[in-house]
């Protein structure tokens, strides 16, 4: 999955011949699953259409503040725009937008959104060799990136006048490989691993039966993709499930089935790691002797005697140097007490109480609600929320306390 999957990108087109590269640069924004909206200059139109930018983009494109034609106009709310966008890229970005850009001039819509938008902007200059190399182009580069705008720098090649210098525009590719590192070498689980348990254990009672539970792997799931959209190496070691991560490279799924694999498998990874976060449902018990063959149902009543599992989360603490440990405690009474009892006895930095008695939390449901207990006795009760936003709540809680 790209980086700029479901990314709100604003593209900004001024009047230079590379704008007909953009046509480009919006195929590949929606290839990789963002969602794109376009604002032209008026002159820029002369060298892209709308039409091309519009159907390509699959959003209307804007170049006025109203559109003149039609007398019903509406207008178009720059500042709405500016807000809705996660990254604005201006591009290509001649010597005159780039000039407006450092001075706040606001003649037409793009700068108007340019002068509103709150989120990071990039600009991809393009113009000819000497202008390029004009003193007041470098002043302007240097004072856009001094209130922190992003300049794609421009490529050596021939330019539309005949001339071979730097002032290509960059190539579409390069401007969504230079934008899609910019976002991962900013996001905060960068260069950090971490570990993540999912799903049920199957404890074999002979080869064809098992003792196993009705989760589904979910909560763990969706904390493993949300850690890896803020740049973490995961390692997710999932029971049973029929969820999964896509083709999501940061993450590698290590399947197992009993709660020894499961046990063997975090323990190979966690000296490695640096946030493991158990989310399975273990099982606690396990036949203690396995069939070899099919059990034949001779008898009246029929026992099976049990074991205890390892407590995985129990043996991480033990033997945690500087891992940041995360359990998860469900709970059916004294849900605070148990969780907060479960925090100290498995040395824990965060504990996250399910309580079943809440409607609509625990297995087999989209959503959950959750309290984060921290080691310093915090208790933070959540609202019912999708196990999608539980899961990036609980990252952010995670980075809190890392960096407090
Ligand atoms: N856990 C684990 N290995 C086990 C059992 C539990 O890693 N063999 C982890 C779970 O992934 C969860 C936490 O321990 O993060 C709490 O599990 P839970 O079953 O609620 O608590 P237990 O410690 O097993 O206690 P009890 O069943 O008595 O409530």
């Amino acid at each position: 999955m790209s980086i700029l999957s479901g990314k709100r990108i604003l593209l900004g087109v001024t009047a230079g011949i590379a704008a007909y590269k953009t046509a480009s640069l919006v195929r590949l924004f929606i290839k990789a699953g963002a969602e794109v909206k376009v604002v032209m200059t008026p002159a820029s139109k002369d060298f892209v259409t709308p039409l091309t930018l519009s159907t390509l983009s699959k959003n209307p494109v804007f170049s006025s503040f109203t559109n003149e034609e039609d007398e019903n106009a509406e207008w178009n709310n720059h500042v709405e725009l500016g807000l809705w966008a996660d990254l604005m890229i201006i591009a290509p970005a001649t010597a005159n937008t780039m000039g407006k850009m450092a001075n706040g001039i606001c003649d037409n819509l793009l700068m108007a959104t340019y002068l509103s938008a709150k989120c990071d902007v990039y600009f991809a200059p393009a113009m000819d060799l000497d202008m390029y190399k004009h003193q007041t182009t470098t002043d302007n580069f240097n004072k856009l990136s001094s209130i922190g705008n992003k300049m794609i720098p421009a490529a050596h090649g021939e330019l539309a006048s005949g001339l071979v210098g730097e002032g290509r525009m960059a190539e579409p590719e390069d401007i969504v490989e230079y934008i899609s590192r910019d976002i991962l070498s900013q996001l905060p689980l960068r260069g950090k691993k971490v570990l993540i348990t999912a799903g049920p254990t199957y404890e074999a009672i002979d080869p064809v039966r098992f003792i196993g539970n009705h989760s589904s792997g979910k909560m763990g799931y969706e904390i493993a993709k949300a850690a890896a959209r803020l740049g973490a190496e995961v390692n997710l070691i999932s029971g049973p499930s029929h969820e999964t991560v896509s083709n999501i490279t940061a993450i590698n799924l290590v399947k197992v089935t009993s709660a020894q694999q499961m046990y063997d498998e975090a323990h190979n990874y966690f000296e490695d790691t640096h946030i493991a976060i158990l989310s399975a449902a273990v099982a606690d018990y396990r036949p203690k002797n396995v069939a070899n063959q099919k059990i034949k149902k001779k008898t009246e009543t029929f026992s099976i005697e049990l074991e205890k599992t390892k407590d995985i989360l129990k043996s991480l603490g033990e033997i945690k140097s500087k891992q940041f440990l995360v359990g998860f405690a469900l709970e059916t009474n004294n849900e605070l007490e148990h969780a907060k009892g479960k925090l100290e006895s498995k040395n824990l930095d965060l504990i996250v109480l399910n309580s079943l008695n809440d409607k609509g939390a625990g297995f087999g449901v989209s959503t959950n609600k959750v309290t984060f207990i921290t080691k310093s006795n915090l208790v933070l009760e959540q609202e019912l929320k999708s196990k999608s936003q539980v899961a990036k709540d609980l990252l952010d809680q995670i980075l809190n306390q890392l960096h407090a």
